[in-house]
Parts: C-alpha cells; structure tokens; sequence
C-alpha cells in the first residue's frame, strides 16, 4: 500500500515503547507453535486446533476491527484514508485464504460454524473487539496496527520458508495468507507509527492509553497463539 504520511522523529514515549515490546516480540518467536514451525515438527492434530481456534478467534474478526476505527474517523482524514485502504486489503480474500490454508491441515471449513473459543483465544478477540471500537483512537491503533499486524508479519515471516513447503510450495493456492503476509509491508507499519504519534501528540494520557493497549495485546495475543496449539 502506498505511503499517506512521511516520517518524523520519534518521540521519546514511543521509542520507550519500542524497547519495552522488544522482549513479547522475542516471546512470540519462542512459542511452541512458531518453534515446531521452523523445526518441521509441527503436530497435525494442534495444527488443526490452531488454525480453526486462530482463524474464528483473529483472521475472520480482524476487518471487523478495522471497520470500528474505520467508522471512528473524519472522512478525509490521513487516519480515514489509512484504515480505508487496511480494510479494503484485508476484507478482499484473507479469511478466504486462511481457510484454504487450514484445510491443508485438515480442517473442514464446516467446523468453524462449530467451534468453541478456548478463554485465551476469545478472551484475546474480546479485547481487540473492546478496545478497537472503545479506546481512544490511538490506543486502538496501537493495539491492532502496531501490535497484531507488525508482530504478525514477524512471526509469520519467520516460519513462511519451512510452511511453503508443507503447504505443497511457494505458488500453491494453500500458500496464499502466507505469501501476503510474510513479506509485512513496512510501509503500512511506518504509516500506523505516523498516525499514532500524530494522534497522540504530547497528551501524557493517551502515551499511556497506547502503552497499556500495547501490553495487554501482546500479553493475550501471546497466551492465545500458546494456547491454541495444542
Ligand atoms: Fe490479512
């Protein structure tokens, strides 16, 4: 997606930020389902439970979250136009492609009419469902832009080469959701800094409205993705 703002410096509140996420980034790298990933370990029976518990409790709710900031917005605004495009990317054919992809591990897409979110999954979809329609915009965006799709894309792009080749290669149709997000797209993550700093200026409250969505993302975002392997 194309730029909407240009770079500025970093305020000090963020760059703290940045350093205090470092080790729930270093975290997630080390959870058993990212692990067995890259070790070609990966449980078939966990892998199936992952995907639907991951696929129902985050990928199909994500535009849904976008759409709440999305309505939040001023039309015309730098945030209108950034949440738009994330949006219309996002509703296009992902949730499609991660059952595409679950189903080469073995998933039915039947089965998500069914399934049960484990407390750790719901409760992780229940906070992003609360904050990204009730928290201050900022706090909203940090939660779901600087949190789930900068730290999505990490991990993602960590296991993509050992998945492509489980998932019958890098063109397979399965392969699809991991091909448009192991690549990330730092242009999008610098865009979502931008509005965030500019949403945030010099308020002291809502520095730390972001800082605690951070946290309390990256704590349950952590917890399910352990969670739901299994
Ligand atoms: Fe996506």
């Amino acid at each position: 997606m194309a730029r909407v703002i240009q770079d500025s410096p970093d305020p000090a509140w963020l760059t703290n930020l940045d350093e205090e996420c470092k080790p729930y980034l270093k975290a997630l790298h080390q959870l058993p389902v990212v692990r067995a990933a890259i070790a070609y370990q990966l449980e078939l029976a966990a892998m199936h439970r992952f995907m639907l518990q991951i696929g129902r409790g985050i990928i199909e709710p994500f535009p849904g979250w976008l759409n709440s900031m999305l309505l939040r917005t001023t039309t015309g605004t730098l945030q209108a136009r950034f949440l738009y495009g994330n949006q219309e990317e996002e509703e296009r054919e992902h949730w499609q492609w991660w059952q595409e992809m679950a189903e080469a591990f073995g998933v039915n897409p039947g089965e998500y009419q069914t399934i049960v979110l484990s407390n750790e999954v719901g409760g992780f979809s229940e906070l992003l469902t609360f904050l990204s329609a009730h928290a201050p915009l900022a706090a909203a965006m940090t939660a779901v832009n600087y949190v789930v799709e900068t730290a999505a894309a990490h991990i993602t792009a960590a296991v993509a080469p050992k998945l492509y080749q489980q998932l019958g290669g890098y063109a397979a149709p399965a392969a699809r959701w991991l091909r448009a997000h192991a690549e990330g797209d730092p242009d999008h993550s610098a865009d979502a800094r931008e509005l965030v700093k500019g949403l945030v200026g010099y308020e002291w409250n809502l520095q730390c409205a972001c800082a605690r969505a951070a946290r309390m993302t990256y704590q349950l975002f952590t917890a399910a993705l352990d969670d739901a392997y299994r």
